[in-house]
């Protein structure tokens, strides 16, 4: 047992309670058509009224249980005008009640709780509830990652993955659709698909994404947009599963100057050990490699053909 199992405990109690929620909404079409409202004026930034009430619930519930915790929502951030989240070492949890909020509005199953427990700013445990399709992800701190209690890859033997033309990558379009946010995604999956890569993917849901990277069945994940919550249970997940969760570019510790707006050069290729950089969950960039048969050297190398061919744009930090 880890010194993170209470913790995995409470989420994953509190993830199913929510899931309950979540699925009726799901098969109950004319609620969420009837609760549908739109983020800042963008129509492809949905929220509905289950994400705020399962929000609240999660809110409320670590509240009494971990008083002393911090707490960054989806949905809180947003109340606030989405106003910079203050990520301390204090533990932290890091919550999107409906992350996939669009296919979940659609009546696409790909879309789930999130349950992130940082501390020291380190993903170290996750909890990633699909209650559509009954997918219950769960990891802690070299406790290992799970999905259903069946360890993580579920595809076995691991596969190798000689170079990147064989790889099934997965991004997002992401709700930003501003001219230059959107030329860049274009041109990025442009420089990837035309590498030639096997194929390329989108779920509508980050959390899912890496999950589906986790068992093994996608290679790589990449986007950028990305929020703290999309991501932080999934980080612990998908390490477990012997993946690597990176940014675009190497870690570095953000000045206060430069947390406003920040451009990556992600064209140019650092001479490198990716697989061991640290993971800023607020940067809103993510690159990540399933476990590969031939371990962290092939996972390094198709790492950084990866980011050879990301087209960064400006992105604020969360
Ligand atoms: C979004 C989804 C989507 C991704 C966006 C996320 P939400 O989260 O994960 O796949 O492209 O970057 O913000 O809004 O459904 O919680």
């Amino acid at each position: 047992m880890t010194e993170y199992k209470k913790y995995l405990d409470e989420a994953v109690k509190i993830a199913k309670t929510a899931g309950k929620t979540i699925k009726e909404a799901f098969e109950n079409r004319q609620f969420i058509s009837e609760h549908l409202e739109i983020k800042e004026n963008n129509s492809s930034d949905l929220v509905t009224a289950t994400d705020q009430y399962v929000e609240k619930m999660v809110k409320s519930h670590l509240n009494k249980v971990f008083p002393t915790h911090s707490f960054i929502g989806e949905e809180t951030t947003a109340a606030n005008n989405m106003a910079r989240c203050e990520l301390t070492d204090n533990p932290t949890w890091c919550i999107d009640p409906i992350d996939g909020t669009t296919n979940f509005v659609h009546g696409l199953p790909f879309t789930c709780i999130s349950i992130g427990l940082l501390i020291n700013k380190e993903p170290v445990m996750g909890v990633i509830f699909n209650p559509i399709l009954n997918d219950l992800y769960t990891a802690t701190k070299n406790g290992g990652a799970f999905l259903n209690g069946k360890p993580l890859p579920l595809i076995r033997p691991i596969q190798p993955l000689e170079t990147l033309e064989k790889s099934l990558i997965i991004t997002e379009y992401g709700a930003n659709r501003n001219e230059e946010s959107v030329k860049a995604k274009l041109d990025t999956i442009h420089q990837i698909i035309k590498y030639p890569v096997h194929g390329i993917r989108s779920f509508g849901s980050a959390a899912m994404n890496m999950c589906y990277v986790a068992r093994g069945s996608c290679d790589i994940y990449y986007e950028i947009g990305i929020h703290a919550w999309d991501v932080a249970a999934a980080t612990c997940i998908l390490k477990e599963a012997g993946g690597v969760v990176v940014g675009w570019k190497p870690y570095k510790e953000v000045s206060e100057p430069e947390k406003k707006k920040q451009k990556t050069e992600s064209s140019k290729t650092e001479k490198i050990d990716i697989v061991n950089e640290k993971f800023d969950v607020l940067n809103r960039h993510v690159l990540c490699i399933r476990q590969l048969a031939e371990g962290p050297e092939k996972q390094n190398e198709i790492l950084a053909e990866v980011r050879k061919r990301l087209i960064d744009c400006e992105i604020e930090r969360d």
